[in-house]
């Protein structure tokens, strides 16, 4: 769809329009009373959240290139249909392909204070060539005095089928040697950054060197403690088993072109999935909807 028939269809005056980068992505920009947000139809990527009054929740590295066929460094990436390199296929993107294609509008509601976007994805030669299955997948954007984010696949076709899913949600943080994640003690996790071996956290996750952490069988609600910004995120999920916390560190963060030297101790991830053991078996004709809800607390 053209940006005049977007605008036909979904704009509302002051509340939700569409604008395009000089490199050809359409966003959307949503105002609502209580928070504005701004999400790229480029993999239904959600970029920026501000809550009124605040700064910015959300991460998005100044170094990202906006640019089509590239993941954004940043914001909220939609991870779908594998987590990480695909299990059978080296050659495959790492994280799927839906945060690298196009995604089209398919709703906009707004009621009272909040404005919900949905966007939807479908099966085209793209996704065929990795991943040969037929699906409907739909991402809503619920934009109010928390941020709702809603990741739902419908499995079309007419077998079963596996996949693994990931909000995989940046943070901005004062500094991350000096925040604490609450939520996950006593939790299993596999530790990327040392062979995936099996721990146990004790207490709250803090970060004094690179992170790379699959929590598993975990839906509790993790909380992020940022004294230096003085506010506190809830990141409360629905129907996800795992969640994964991310931080780059010094040498990871030099090697990725699009995240810049300097960055690291700006953010974190914490990413509501379902992932490896927890990844999903959906029989044909079922939906699966897993959803993080964003608060902030000054
Ligand atoms: C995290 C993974 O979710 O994403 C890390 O656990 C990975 O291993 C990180 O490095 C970033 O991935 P990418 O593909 O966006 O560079």
């Amino acid at each position: 769809m053209e940006i005049a028939e977007l605008e036909e269809r979904f704009a509302v005056p002051g509340v939700l329009g569409f604008e395009t980068t000089s490199s050809g992505l359409v966003f959307v920009q949503v105002t609502a009373p209580a928070a504005s947000a701004t999400v790229y139809l480029h993999g239904a990527h959600l970029t920026d959240w501000q809550p009124a009054g605040e700064s910015p929740v959300l991460f998005l590295s100044a170094r990202t290139e906006l640019v089509p066929g590239k993941p954004i460094r940043g914001g909220v990436p939609v991870i779908f249909p594998w987590f990480g390199g695909k299990a059978d296929d080296k050659a495959a993107p790492a994280h799927g392909i839906a945060r690298v294609l196009p995604w089209g509008v398919e709703d906009v509601r707004v009621t009272g204070g909040t404005v919900a976007l949905t966007l939807s994805l479908h099966p085209s030669d793209a996704t065929q060539k990795w991943w040969p299955h037929e699906f409907e997948a739909r991402f809503t954007v619920t934009v109010g005095s928390s941020l709702e984010m809603s990741l739902q696949i419908r499995n079309t076709s007419p077998a079963a089928f596996a996949f693994e899913e990931a909000l995989h949600t940046y943070f901005t943080v004062s500094d991350v040697r000096n925040v604490r994640v609450d939520g996950l003690s006593g939790t299993d996790y596999l530790d990327k950054v040392d062979g995936f071996k099996r721990k146990q956290q004790e207490g709250p996750v803090t970060i004094s060197g690179e992170t790379d952490r699959v929590y598993i069988d975990t839906t509790a609600t993790c909380v992020l403690d940022d004294p230096g910004l003085r506010r506190r995120i809830f990141v409360e999920k629905v129907n996800s088993a795992s969640t994964v916390v991310w931080n780059p560190w010094i040498a990871k963060a030099k090697a990725m072109a699009d995240f810049g030297e300097e960055a690291w101790p700006g953010m974190i991830c914490i990413e509501t999935c379902n992932v490896g053991e927890n990844r999903v078996n959906l029989p044909a004709g079922q939906t699966h909807q897993m959803k993080a809800i964003l608060r902030s607390e000054g």
